[in-house]
This record gives structure tokens, C-alpha cells and sequence, in this order.
């Protein structure tokens, strides 16, 4: 565990994007996962638009996900194994990194077939406290043709991330923009933010 939160650090801190591979344990990934299409498959995922309102034609030219906010409240077993293991990283991202993080969000995400979403950052005009954005993909056996990768645009260059299994990518919410890529097939992950307040 500690040497996920230590690559995701690291190399967040050498290119400003932090990667890890196996951020989520195989087991964990796959219990989201299936949390995931049974929400999916009973309706209870969510259009997400990009304000917080209602989602207007021009949020479905922006973004096409579906999306559904965990709570802990839900009290769902796998669930609040994913919030202990965020838990922990917040209290060894604080210690080591002097971050402040206070409070979080994350909601699932899935792209169906099709889905996208154009260039965007994610700290909305008004601040909300999103200091840093955390996702990670569920999605076995992802191979090159199915597209739907995250590309995150840096002053110098531009990153290019496929959303593998188990992967977890980090940064900082309120200067870089990033998209993802129309996506051939279904693709899905959880997507949160880490927060100042
Ligand atoms: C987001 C987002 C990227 C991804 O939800 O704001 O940019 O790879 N997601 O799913
Ligand atoms: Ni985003």
C-alpha cells in the first residue's frame, strides 16, 4: 500500500501527474466494478452535467458520462474499503506533502460507447476546495482500440493515459485541463477530488 501512495507521490511530484498501477488491489477493482454495473443496471447512475444543476443540451456536447456519488452512509462493505483506503492516503499525502487535505468526494463514472468529455479542469469558477483529482479505472483487459483514454494537457506536453485496471492518476484540480478520448467500449471508474475545506 505504502508503495502505491509513494509512486503515486513521486511521480506526481517529478511530472506533475501522479501515476500508480496498482493503486486499487485486484479484489477491491473488481468488487467496485461490480458495485458499478449493478447501479448501472438498475438505472441509479446519473447524467453528469458540468455545473450543479440540472444537465442542459450543452453539458451532453461537453460530457457523456454517468455518474453515481458514493456516501458513506450507504454503508456498503466494498465501499468503505475504498474509504479506508483513501483514508490512508490523505493521512500519508498530509504528512508528508503539508496538503490540508480535509474532506473528499468521488463518484463512479461510466462512458458508455460513445461518451467523452471535451477539454475541462475541474475546480468550477466558484472554488469548491478541489485541490487535487483522484481516478481510478476498473476496466480489465483494456487494449489500444478501444480508445477512451484520459489526455492530460501540460504547458510542454501532452500525456496520454489508458484507463487500465487497478491505475489510479493524480493531480491538481485547478490548472490542469484534461479530456477523455470517445471511448469504443463501455468504460468505467471512480473519479473523485481531494478538498482544502
Ligand atoms: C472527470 C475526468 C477523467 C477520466 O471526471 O472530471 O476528467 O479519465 N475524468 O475519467
Ligand atoms: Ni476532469
Amino acid at each position: 500500500m505504502q508503495t502505491n501512495f509513494e509512486d503515486l507521490i513521486s511521480t506526481f511530484l517529478e511530472k506533475g501527474i501522479g501515476v500508480s498501477n496498482n493503486f486499487l488491489s485486484t479484489d477491491l477493482a473488481l468488487q467496485l466494478k461490480l458495485n458499478l454495473v449493478a447501479l448501472y443496471n438498475q438505472k441509479a447512475l446519473k447524467r453528469a452535467g458540468i455545473g450543479n444543476g440540472y444537465v442542459s443540451t450543452k453539458d451532453k456536447k461537453i460530457r457523456r458520462d454517468k455518474i453515481f456519488w458514493l456516501d458513506k452512509k450507504d454503508n456498503n462493505e466494498t465501499e468503505l474499503l475504498f474509504f479506508e483506503l483513501i483514508d490512508s492516503f490523505v493521512l500519508y499525502l498530509n504528512s508528508t506533502c503539508f496538503t490540508g487535505i480535509k474532506s473528499y468526494e468521488f463518484h463512479y463514472a461510466l462512458y458508455e460507447k460513445g461518451a467523452f468529455y471535451k477539454k475541462h479542469i475541474d475546480q468550477f469558477k466558484s472554488d469548491n476546495g478541489r485541490a487535487f483529482s483522484m481516478i481510478m479505472y476498473l476496466n480489465e483487459g483494456w487494449v489500444k482500440e478501444n480508445g477512451g483514454e484520459l489526455k492530460i494537457h501540460q504547458k510542454l506536453e501532452v500525456q496520454i493515459i489508458s484507463p487500465e485496471n487497478q491505475k489510479c492518476v493524480f493531480f491538481k484540480s485547478n490548472e490542469l485541463e484534461h479530456e477523455v478520448l470517445v471511448t469504443n467500449v463501455s468504460r468505467m471508474s471512480i473519479a473523485g477530488w481531494l478538498k482544502t475545506f
